[in-house]
């Protein structure tokens, strides 16, 4: 006998119940073809204002707990302070000489004196982590634990997937109280490096070695995709296509460089010495924990003098450090792509692959009613003559494909009419904080 007609809303109230109730909180998509097997990872980044730092919570240990972490491109592990506040039920340092030990390429055996705690047994395997911001390194406990992250097909936040025993540094609290923004726990590495995050969830969910980066403003959050594109920003622009392309060089230490080949200012060759740009790895270190670029001092001097006179034009102001040149912002117009003024080329291994980089990119405003060029002189001896730092990155999409060593680079999105804060998370991101940047 069919069930009375006026019983069937209460049955598809209690379905929509019971579905409701076996999402994880964060799930926005349920799919499950998604989720045992992704091809793709996500992970939101929030610019932090006070130091410029983009920062990332992951979902680690049992229970899970969002730990917040510093983004580094160019970090060779996940490292986090194990020394306040570690509770997990699942944590677990490998004994030294372990298979986790030697993929970690660590060879010698660890002994702690002090109390057994997460980050101190013996018999274990010692790395070094280190703090990018202080440039202070320190001795930890090689550990693993659980690591959760959201899946997604390309364009919003899927259901969480996990590794069961993600390896990662276990440092002690002092190294992460210098020059991180508050609550900050440590840092994650994106380096090629055999335990960075990208490699380690690569090879666990048997995707390319690819991720992308796209990082925002305050304002938004921005994303890092892991894995495969589609990339998609709102509103359902693949940002993967299309995509300029410069060979990416890797240091011993696992450092992404690019070989910036000359500068232009408005299509105009910027006079610098080319040999200080012929370097190996490469001219140009990718940077996220630099925030803004750095220029080798001769370099700093000849470019600043060209724009500044590009830039003729413009009233000046007095400059406000760390910045060198800056203009009076009421003389000047607003864009789409950020005031106008004369654009930078960065031109790559050949003449035709140039990086762009427009004024929301290259002009920065410390006080309102001031631009200032944002470059820094970075004296005479910087780790490489360009350290492109995250200003000059936010609202491109940078995609590190390891697997072929390329660096595919999309230049400002806000010409496609779409910036990095524009990935579909549902109603964190309210289109009113949108629409301020970027009008
Ligand atoms: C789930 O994912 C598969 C493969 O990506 C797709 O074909 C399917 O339409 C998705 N289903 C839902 C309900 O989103
Ligand atoms: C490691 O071994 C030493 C020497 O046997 C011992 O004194 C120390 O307490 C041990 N440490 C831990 C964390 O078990």
């Amino acid at each position: 006998m069919a069930p009375s007609l006026h019983c069937l809303p209460v049955f598809f109230a209690l379905i929509i119940l019971v579905a409701a109730d076996q999402q994880p909180p964060t799930t926005l998509l349920t799919n499950d073809s998604v989720s045992s097997r992704p091809n793709a990872l996500v992970l939101l980044v929030s610019k932090n204002e006070a130091t410029n730092l983009h920062v990332v919570d992951i979902q680690k240990r049992t229970p899970l707990k969002p730990v917040p972490l510093v983004l580094d491109v160019n970090g060779r592990s996940l490292w986090v302070d194990c020394e306040s506040n570690y509770l997990s039920s699942t944590y677990n340092a490998p004994q030294c000489h372990s298979t986790q030990c030697s993929r970690a390429n660590l060879h010698d055996c660890r002994t702690c004196s002090a109390q057994t705690r997460p980050g101190c047994h013996n018999n274990t395997c010692g790395l070094n982590a280190a703090n990018p911001i202080s440039g202070e390194t320190a001795f930890g406990e090689l550990a693993q634990d659980v690591l959760s992250i959201p899946s997604t097909d390309g364009s919003s936040l899927g259901q969480l997937v996990t590794i069961p025993q993600f390896l990662f540094a276990c440092a002690p609290s002092s190294l992460a109280q210098k020059g991180f923004p508050p609550a900050v726990q440590g840092v994650v590495g994106l380096g090629h490096t055999s335990i960075a995050l990208p490699t380690q969830l690569a090879s666990h969910f048997g995707f390319q070695q690819k991720f992308a980066l796209c990082l925002t403003s305050p304002l938004n959050h921005g994303v890092l995709f892991l894995g495969e594109a589609p990339y998609r920003l709102h509103p359902g622009i693949d940002v993967s296509h299309p995509l300029g392309s410069t060979p990416l060089s890797i240091s011993r230490e696992g450092e992404y460089f690019i070989q910036v080949t000359s500068i232009r200012i408005n299509e105009r060759v910027v006079p610098v010495n080319p040999a200080l740009l012929n370097r190996r790895p490469g001219s140009t270190l990718i940077s996220t924990t630099t925030p803004y670029t750095v220029l080798e001092h001769s370099i700093y001097q000849t470019f600043t003098q060209f724009y500044a006179n590009q830039m003729s034009w413009a009233p000046r102001v007095q400059p406000i450090a760390p910045f060198g040149l800056c203009f009076d912002a009421t003389k000047m117009t607003a864009t789409q792509i950020g005031p106008e003024v004369a654009n930078i080329d960065l031109v790559l291994h050949n003449r035709n692959n140039v990086w762009r980089i427009v004024g929301a990119n290259s002009m920065v405003q410390p006080r309102p009613g001031v631009w200032c060029l944002g470059f820094v002189d970075g004296g005479s001896n910087p780790k490489a003559p360009i350290i492109l730092g995250s200003y000059q990155l936010e609202d491109n999409l940078l995609q590190f494909d390891l697997a072929r060593s390329k660096l595919g680079f999309s230049s400002s999105l806000l010409f496609r009419g779409t910036h990095c804060g524009n990935f579909f998370v549902g109603s964190a991101q309210t289109s009113a904080a949108k629409e301020e940047k970027h009008v």
